[in-house]
């Protein structure tokens, strides 16, 4: 064909590292058809759905096949009622965010990655190891990345302080509680990135498709750090919280005060979305408003619960080994230093070759990732105990 295709497209690696994992996988698995996988690679949960979102869903299910009850596209930026529990569950967390400032989507990763489209040629800057959406979608649209190294030193929780150089007007990522490190950031940290970002005139980008993992006195939303309703969107997700991987959904907070070039961040994401999305099904926002609910929240929480006592047996097994970790407590995510020096892809195949367990190599979150692997918390409980009796001659 005689069309240009976005060159950018070469500077990131052929394949999304998940992708990339599961094609290994299934090539370990077809070469050794009788071994017994256990996949703690990919931040999937395993426990169904709560019985309250499930009521919900297949109420909103029934409501769809009838004609008086039949809905068609759903708005934009997500149901009323969806944008009100999302505002309330702020509230709960002591932060006041109105409902217009809430974007229902089908999931953080999605609206992480579309971002790119309301923002022009800046300067982006994200703490490295990380999630590689931030990364890649900046890679796709052109952009010049600077790489915060984290590290031991920093307890993979790099500052502003690290940075070199003069910076105006910047785009910074900042996940906490982080994936992969499972590291979470003070409210003393966070303060420092948010009075960075408004000094130099720059845009934080917050994730915290993790909160609901925190059980430490940290910030649960960026905004509960003075200032940040100036500077920062929040994306965030039903995922991990309520078990929606299958399922999507997840939300954007774009506060009404952020302005750029004379233009607010919200009249662009909402033009953004009214054109490329269509919204998210109506038995899902029901199914999500449901996860918000008294009954709901009661229930995903006992599921996180259940994830992390699986991750205290894996954080007891780092310890039991000596091998230096963080995560575990306020994350999914165990976060390793492979043992004899390996890097990450030496001790993935060890890993799946010696004891039939996938994890993620910590060089897919980033160059800081050399020499670490993440574990998560997300199988079953089976499988976990079962990884870690595998591992005890590791
Ligand atoms: C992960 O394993 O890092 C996450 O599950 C990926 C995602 O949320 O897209």
């Amino acid at each position: 064909m005689n069309i240009k295709i976005n060159e950018n497209f070469k500077n990131i690696k052929e394949t999304y590292l998940f992708s990339d994992i599961a094609k290994r996988v299934n090539a370990y698995k077809a070469a050794n058809p009788g071994a017994d996988v256990i996949r703690l690679g990919i931040g999937d949960v395993t426990l169904p759905l709560a019985p309250a979102v499930v009521s919900a869903m297949t109420g909103a299910a029934a409501e769809m096949g009838s004609k008086e009850t039949f809905r068609g596209y759903p708005p934009e930026y997500g149901h009323e009622f969806l944008r009100e529990a999302v505002a309330s569950h702020y509230s709960s967390m002591g932060v006041s965010v109105p409902s217009s400032s809430v974007f229902i989507s089908d999931g953080a990763k999605s609206d992480i990655g579309n971002i790119v489209d309301i923002l022009g040629d800046n300067e982006i800057i994200i703490p490295d190891p990380v999630y590689p959406v931030y990364v890649d979608s900046n890679l796709m649209s052109g952009h010049r990345i600077t790489l915060v190294p984290g590290s031991s030193d920093n307890g993979f929780l790099p500052l502003p302080s690290s940075l070199k150089g003069t910076v105006s007007g910047a785009v910074i990522y900042i996940c906490s509680p982080n994936n992969p490190t499972g590291a979470v950031y003070s409210a003393e940290g966070l303060t420092e990135w948010v009075s960075f970002a408004l000094k130099t005139g720059s845009l934080i980008i917050f994730d915290a498709a993790y909160e609901a993992f925190i059980t430490e006195d940290v910030p649960h939303t960026i905004y509960e750090i003075p200032g940040a309703g100036s500077c920062a969107i929040e994306v965030s997700s039903f995922s991990k919280f309520a078990g929606f991987t299958g399922t999507r959904c997840g939300w954007t907070i774009v506060p009404d005060g952020l302005e750029a070039s004379g233009v607010k961040l919200s009249k662009l994401w909402a033009r953004r979305q009214a054109t490329k999305f269509n919204g998210v099904s109506y038995p899902v926002q029901r199914a999500a408003e449901a996860a918000l609910s008294p009954e709901g929240l009661k229930q995903c929480r006992a599921n996180i619960e259940y994830y992390r006592a699986n991750a205290s047996l894996i954080a007891s097994l780092m310890r039991s080994k000596n091998i230096y970790f963080t995560g575990g407590t306020n994350s999914p995510y165990i976060w390793l230093r492979c043992p004899g020096n390996m890097s990450g892809w030496e001790f993935f195949d060890l890993l799946l070759n010696r004891y039939q367990i996938v994890g993620t190599p910590g060089e897919g979150f980033g160059e800081s990732g050399n020499g670490y692997f993440r574990i998560t918390s997300f199988g079953s409980r089976e499988a976990t105990e079962q990884a870690c009796a595998r591992l005890a001659d590791l």
